[in-house]
């Protein structure tokens, strides 16, 4: 699926510019610089799909990505098979307030209304653990029912001692979360550690 068409489809910065939910959707949440444009990217096996940035706060709309859309002869395209979501970041300490209130109302939105959204993918990265602004989201989600897994991003990072020591970590502090998928994914889009098992966490999300 991941080797076939895949393609920007729409960026979102309020409500009203939602694509029609005609597929299920998966969504890439987290702070801003976890490296969620990068892990889409790393997923999709294509470079340059998501926009990728040093600077925190790149991306502040919901960027829909279609997978397994095809073109038929006469230039009609089929629905695709499901959709990628990248979310915008949060967290970023430069942030004003309304940029702040405005992703609270576009993601809390989201959330709530959104009825093909399977599942959100939190990543947080594996040098810091979960944060405060990161329980915030958890509350959300799990305010909105939506499932969500944890997905630890830039593993390359840290030594395999530590990120042993922060995946435990992580999954003892989601443990009682109700919406909370129990098991954490280890991830490193640039050395494409994680990317089978986040591939594979993709479509179990859809089944
Ligand atoms: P916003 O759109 O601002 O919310 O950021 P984002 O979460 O989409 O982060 P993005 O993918 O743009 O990556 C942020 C920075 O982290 C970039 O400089 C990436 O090169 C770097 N980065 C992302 N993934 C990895 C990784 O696995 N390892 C390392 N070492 N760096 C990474
Ligand atoms: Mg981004």
């Amino acid at each position: 699926i991941f080797a076939g068409p895949i393609a920007f489809l729409k960026s979102a910065p309020d409500l009203r510019f939602l694509p029609d939910p005609v597929a299920l959707e998966v969504a890439f949440a987290g702070r801003s610089n976890v490296g969620k444009s990068s892990l889409i990217n790393a997923l999709t096996n294509r470079n340059g799909l998501a926009r990728t940035s040093n600077t925190p706060g790149r991306t502040q709309e919901l960027n829909f990505f279609d997978v397994g859309a095809v073109e038929l002869q006469g230039g009609e395209v089929t629905p695709p098979l499901f959709r990628l979501v990248d979310m915008p970041g949060y967290g970023y300490a430069k942030a004003p307030k309304d940029m702040i209130r405005q992703w609270r109302f576009l993601v809390n939105d989201y959330l709530r209304g959104r009825a093909v959204l399977k599942r959100a993918l939190v990543l947080i990265d594996s040098r810091h653990g979960i944060k405060d602004v990161d329980e915030t989201l958890f509350d959300m989600l799990d305010n909105a029912a939506v499932s969500y897994r944890v997905v630890l991003t830039k593993a390359d990072k840290v030594k395999a001692s530590e990120l042993q020591a922060v995946m435990d970590k992580t999954a003892s502090q989601i443990r009682k979360r109700p919406a909370a998928h129990p098991e954490i994914i280890a991830t490193s889009a640039e050395k494409g550690m994680g990317i089978p098992e986040l591939r594979a966490a993709v479509i179990e999300a859809l089944g």
